[in-house]
Parts: structure tokens; sequence; C-alpha cells
């Protein structure tokens, strides 16, 4: 019921405006938000860096109503990649299409994602596309896979394991030889298109792992990004890896920012790759939100927080 609350919460258009001139709301959300400044966010990347962990950025921003907003949106990635380069960061960038324009129109979205990842391709770098509530799903995979064609390996796509239609979504990833994040999803879906309990989310992401971490999956080239901080699902992918001896340049552990940090740095110390996804700028209300709606614990720390 909380997820829920705080899921239907996270689309609240009055909260967001107040959260932002709400000074201790800012300062809870920051724990999983690394400034609003690109500048800010740099400093935490190379903090990461030199501790062993690769970084992929996000520009916090989604749903952007007007073309402007959503050009803006593309030349602050722009610079974004340029600023790695730059600064020789390890990191790769995370884009929302609904934050490039997709609400707006399907060529306004599909010029800005492929600037972006043309320049991304020209500098050897990395474009992971997020993946949104279900109403997005189809249309993001249709442009993954085009700019799949066009600019391979440096695009990867997220594939959520509540959704019914993942296994034949993972299944497609598989044939293409892709690059895929696998999670188990961050929004709210009715039980007609996603799994209701959780613990069916937890097997049928098992089950994703089985078929992502396997020999005909490395034999096309796929690459997994084992996204979660579900220590059981972990040291599952971590078996698979070992019993079936995957090599390790096909596969990542990927988790947010602030979160399970010491699982971070244990999984770098056993010689696994770690990318950690960094959000930062001043849209953070419904990234937080949903941080919130995933644990009930951090609920009550922001209650407790609130009365004092
Ligand atoms: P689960 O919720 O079972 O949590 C396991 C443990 O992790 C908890 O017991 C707790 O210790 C810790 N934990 C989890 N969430 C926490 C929180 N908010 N605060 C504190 N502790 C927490 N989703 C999506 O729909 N589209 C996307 O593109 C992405 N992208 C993405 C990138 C990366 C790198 C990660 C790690 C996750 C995403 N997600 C996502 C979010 C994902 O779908 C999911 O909601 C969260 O990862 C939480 O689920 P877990 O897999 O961690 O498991």
């Amino acid at each position: 019921m909380t997820r829920g609350l705080f899921l239907w919460l996270s689309r609240n258009g009055t909260l967001k405006k107040l959260s932002r001139e709400f000074y201790p709301f800012w300062k809870m959300a920051s724990r999983f938000i690394a400034g609003h400044s690109l500048d800010e966010a740099v400093e935490v990347v190379k903090k990461l860096n030199s501790s062993g962990l690769k970084v992929t950025l996000d520009h916090l921003g989604e749903n952007t109503t007007t073309p402007e907003e959503a050009v803006s949106a593309g030349d602050a990635y722009i610079q974004i990649l340029d600023r790695i380069q730059k600064e020789k960061l390890d990191a790769t960038i995370s884009v929302k299409l609904t934050q490039l324009g997709m609400d707006i129109s399907d060529r306004l979205v599909k010029e800005n994602i492929e600037r972006i990842t043309a320049q991304a391709y020209h500098m050897h770098n990395f474009v992971r596309i997020d993946m949104e509530s279900s109403e997005y799903t189809q249309k993001t995979l249709d442009i993954y896979y085009w700019l799949k064609g066009k600019y391979n390996g440096s695009i990867g796509i997220v594939i959520q394991t509540y959704l019914y239609r993942c296994e034949d979504d993972i299944k497609k990833v598989i044939a293409e030889g892709g690059n895929v994040r696998l999670v188990k999803g961050a929004y709210n879906e009715p039980p007609d298109i996603a799994f209701p309990k959780k613990r069916d989310v937890d097997l049928n992401y098992k089950r994703m792992l089985d078929l992502l971490l396997s020999h005909e999956a490395i034999s096309r080239g796929t690459f997994t990004a084992v996204a979660t901080h579900d220590e059981k699902l972990i040291n599952y992918a971590k078996s698979l890896i070992s019993e079936r001896s995957i090599p390790l340049e096909y596969v990542e552990f990927q988790m947010l920012y602030g979160i399970r940090t010491d699982l971070q740095y244990s999984l770098v110390n056993d010689g696994y790759t770690v990318r950690v996804y960094v959000p930062f700028g001043d849209e953070w209300y419904p990234y937080f939100m949903r941080r919130l709606a995933e644990r009930p614990a951090n609920v009550i720390f922001l209650l407790k927080n609130l009365m004092k």
C-alpha cells in the first residue's frame, strides 16, 4: 500500500513544486542524489572512480511538456559527455526518453536521442536508455533497436522483471546480442500486465538471469548489467557466473547512489565491475519518491525527520 501511495504521489505536480521550496525534504533526498549541478556530480564521480567504482550519470528529469525543455535536456547530456571526456571520468550516461520529448512527438525524441547517442559513439562512450512506465515500454524498445542498428556498442536498454512480457523481451535482446540492464521495475503497474507479488518479481529476475548468463547469450555478445541491491539475487548471479565460467567482460553489477555502498565495495573487492547510477539536478522529486516507495523504512526515516 505504501509503495502504491508513494508512486502515486511521485506524479503529483503540487507536491513536486512544494518539495523544491522545502529544504528538509531536499536534505533527505540528497542521500540519493549527487547534487543540483554537474560540477557537484563530477566531484561525486571522481570520488567513486577513485574507489574503483564506475558510474552512469543521470541528469534528472522526465515527462517534459515543451520542445524547448526537451532540446535543452538533450543539450545537457551532450555537455555531460564532453565533461566526461575532458575530465577522463570512468562514466557513461543514462537517459529517459520522456525527458527527451517522447510525450511531445516521435520525431523530436528520435532526433534528440540520436544526437546524444551519435556523440557518445564518436567518443567511445555509452548511453543507457532507462525504462519508464509500461505505456512507454514498446516505443522505448523500438527506439533502442533502431539506434542499435546504427550505433552498436554505444547503446543499451533496461528490462523490468515485474512485467509479464519480460521473458519475450529478454529473448529478443539475446537473439540480437544486445546490452541490457536487468531491474525489478520501479513504477505502479496493474496486475493484468505485471506481477503484483514481490516474490514473483524476484523469481522472474532469477529466471531472466538464467537466460542472460548463459553460453548462448554470451556467444551472441549479450552484455548484462545486474542492477539490484538484493543480496540473494546478487549471490545467485555470482554463482551462475562462477559455475558457468561466464567471462567477466560480459557482466557488471549496478546499484543506485546512496544504497548498499557496503555491497558495492565488497563486489569490487571480489574483482567484479560495479557501476553506480548517479542522479543529479533540480528535478529530483519523482526519483526520490520512487526510492521512498521501494522501502518502508525510508518513509519512517522521512517522517521522523519531518517531525524533528
Ligand atoms: P529490493 O527492493 O528487493 O531491495 C533489496 C534491498 O536493497 C533492500 O532490502 C534494501 O536493503 C535495499 N534497497 C532497495 N531499495 C532501496 C531504497 N530505495 N532505499 C534503501 N535501500 C534500498 N527501475 C526502472 O523501472 N527503470 C529503470 O530504468 C531503472 N534503472 C535502475 C538502475 C539501477 C542501477 C538500479 C540499481 C535500479 C534501477 N531501477 C530501475 C530500480 C529498480 O527497478 C528497483 O526499483 C530498485 O532497484 C529496488 O529494487 P532492488 O532490486 O534493489 O530489490
